[in-house]
């Protein structure tokens, strides 16, 4: 039989948290993505697998329909430019926020800020929202740094416990949105798949 259903999963924290979910709506994958090299996964339903991927190709995938229905971070789904997919639940997995923050004692700062963050689009949407010209400087992760070295002014990334930016003597100062993870479906499986989408769209706003 043809797979019906290819359910793309983000790795990292999250992942087995989603593969808690699918479990609950009857959905299991016949190894286990936690400790297998694989990438594809066959499941207990014979027309549903299974695919783990990094939460930016989650997005591609079911983008471009190679993937019917996808979980990911709302924070990677913000920084994504594509259109080819509706996404009709937040799944409340994973919940944080993203944030600016800066040092606890800033001093006096210059009128337009170095932001560092790798959440460049975001960011570029949020202070272009408010009018407030700054300059973003991607980076690919301990952004807490950036203020500790003077790289940048302040940073705007996930807060969850808030213990990082306390361990490098910093504070959250603006709430940029609010994460968790999402569910997204291929625009085309919505209607082409409507009957595996709807019903598994569907088992999942039951268990939620
Ligand atoms: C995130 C984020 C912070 C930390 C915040 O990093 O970039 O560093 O978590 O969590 P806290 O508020 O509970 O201290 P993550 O561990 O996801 O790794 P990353 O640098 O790869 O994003």
């Amino acid at each position: 039989m043809s797979t019906e259903l290819t359910i793309a999963l983000s790795k990292g924290r999250v992942l087995a948290d989603e593969l808690g979910l699918l479990k609950k709506i009857g959905i299991c994958p016949k190894e286990s993505p936690a400790s297998s090299r694989k990438l594809v996964f066959e499941t207990n339903l014979e027309s549903t697998r299974i695919i783990v991927l990094r939460g930016m190709d989650v997005a591609t995938y079911v983008d471009h329909g190679i993937a019917d229905v996808g979980m990911l971070g709302k924070d990677v789904l913000l920084e994504y430019s594509g259109t080819g997919y509706y996404e009709p639940l937040d799944l409340g997995l994973g919940r944080c926020s993203l944030m600016v923050a800066g040092l606890l004692d800033e001093g006096i700062l210059p009128s337009r800020l170095r932001i560092a963050t790798k959440f460049i689009n975001t960011a570029k949407r949020y202070y272009a929202e408010r009018g407030v010209q700054v300059d973003i400087i991607k980076l690919y992760g301990a952004m807490e740094l950036a203020p500790v070295t003077g790289l940048a002014h302040r940073i705007v990334d996930i807060v969850e416990t808030g213990n990082t930016l306390k361990a490098n003597g910093l504070k959250p100062m603006e709430l940029v949105a609010e994460i968790s993870a999402r569910l997204i479906v291929n625009s085309s499986a919505y209607k082409t798949k409507s009957h595996e989408v709807r019903r598994f769209v569907d088992s999942l706003v039951e268990v939620l």
